[in-house]
């Protein structure tokens, strides 16, 4: 019998229902995925128990030798992974890596050009009600109203006109290529930094699907939960000469003691993601991506800038007369899993939306490929099409859980 289990039914049973959950739904969040087991018993390993405040061969704590080894390790592997100058793994998620790169480089009260959050930015990149629109005096940019994609030249004039210190690139909810060249460009003539922030598409940067921006961006940050399928947290990626200013940003500045544990399953993912397989994967995302976006275009749907060229696609439900909020909670109980979504020029409000967000790293992760993608865009389409159809609705819950049937999660995990 598990420890757990003695120790703690009530959570050992909400995990397991987690589990079950995960195993018999179509997770279809785009900034989620599932972890190889490997990646889960590194989170979870003694590093949890040990004290490591500092950097690899400079610790404040004594016994630090073995933890020492995973950080150079995932250092190593993530330098090779991105072709990085420098990089940290401490960061303990996405939000803290970007508070640690704005307090590198920026003082309070500085400007930063960030993109909008209802056009697809993080609500790090400058919302007023985050730390990072509280401190900086922030200046966003929007996707174009025609092809709702991002306005290089608009960005450019913006950039004129505000002077930032800063420009921030990367987004939550953008289904299209970044062109970091073209930001690098603005932001040399004005004087501006670059902060790329590609918390979703890591793992297509990585491996040369989706054009990479460590050449061009002073410093890149990116969670490594999502595409980059590793375990909770963020690394902070920069040129040489703004490693001891991130560095000191991240400890002793925004953060104390580093997770070890995490940094071992970073260590562990990174090695994964340097593998030929995880290659793979990435292309296979973004096909599926495609193939769901244009089932669901010949079902009908409007997609925000008409298609997608990465993991993510956003529908826009404003002709079906049909809320993000309804869609995401009925298409919940018909085992479909994905989040309401603002879209750009939005009428509706953040926690009502009138788009859906969906993403396929996760249900990639598992083994599925064009065709089941087609299946379900097909069942979304089914419940979407007749939203208070509760037969419908089972109907499609039945063929969601055959479907995860046929690509088992976890199969030896008990
Ligand atoms: C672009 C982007 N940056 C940062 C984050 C923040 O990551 P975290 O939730 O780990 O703070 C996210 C999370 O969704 C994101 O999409």
């Amino acid at each position: 019998m598990k420890s757990l289990d003695i120790v703690d039914p009530e959570i050992a049973a909400a995990i397991q229902s987690e589990l079950e959950r995960q195993r018999n739904n179509i997770i279809l969040i785009a900034s989620e995925n599932f972890t190889s087991r490997a990646v889960m018993e590194a989170q979870s390993c003694v590093m949890t128990n040990k004290y490591a405040e500092g950097y690899p061969g400079k610790r404040y704590y004594r016994g630090t030798g073995c933890v020492d080894l995973a950080e150079n390790l995932a250092r190593e592997r993530c330098i090779k992974l991105f072709g990085a100058e420098h990089v940290n793994v401490q960061p303990h998620s996405g939000t803290q890596a970007n508070m640690a790169a704005y307090f590198a480089v920026l003082n309070a009260g500085d400007t930063i050009m960030g993109m909008n959050l209802a056009h697809g930015g993080h609500l790090s990149h400058g919302s007023p009600v985050n730390f990072s629109g509280k401190m900086y005096k922030i200046v966003p940019y929007n996707v174009s109203r025609e092809t709702e994609m991002l306005d290089y030249s608009e960005m450019a004039d913006i950039a004129r006109k505000s002077r930032p210190q800063l420009i921030v690139v990367g987004a939550s909810s953008y289904p299209r290529t970044i062109d970091f060249k073209a930001v690098r460009e603005i932001a040399d003539d004005v004087g501006a930094l670059v902060m790329a922030d590609i918390a979703h598409i890591a793992g297509m940067c990585a491996v040369g699907a989706h054009p990479s921006p460590v050449p061009y961006a002073d410093i890149v940050t990116t969670t490594t939960h999502k595409t980059l399928r590793g375990p909770r947290g963020a690394i902070i990626l920069c040129k040489e000469e703004l490693a001891s200013a991130i560095d000191r940003s991240v400890f002793p500045g925004t953060q104390g003691g580093p997770f070890m544990n995490s940094i071992a399953a970073k260590a562990v993912a990174f090695k994964e993601a340097l593998t030929p397989e995880f290659k793979e994967y990435q292309f296979q995302v973004i096909r599926n991506a495609r193939a769901l976006a244009e089932r669901l275009l010949k079902n009908d749907f409007d997609l925000v800038s008409g298609g997608t060229d990465n993991h993510l696609l956003l529908v826009k439900l404003l002709k079906e007369g049909i809320t993000g909020k309804v869609a995401d909670e009925t298409l919940e109980r018909a085992g479909i899993t994905l989040n309401k979504n603002m879209i750009p020029f939005d009428p509706a409000t953040p926690f009502v939306t009138s788009g859906i967000r969906i993403g396929t790293p996760a249900m990639t992760t598992r083994g599925m490929q064009e065709k089941q993608m087609a299946q379900i865009a097909d069942m979304i389409t089914m419940v979407l099409r007749d939203i208070n159809n509760e037969k419908t609705i089972a109907r499609v819950r039945s063929e969601a859980k055959a479907l995860c049937d046929q690509f088992p999660l976890y199969p030896d995990m008990v």
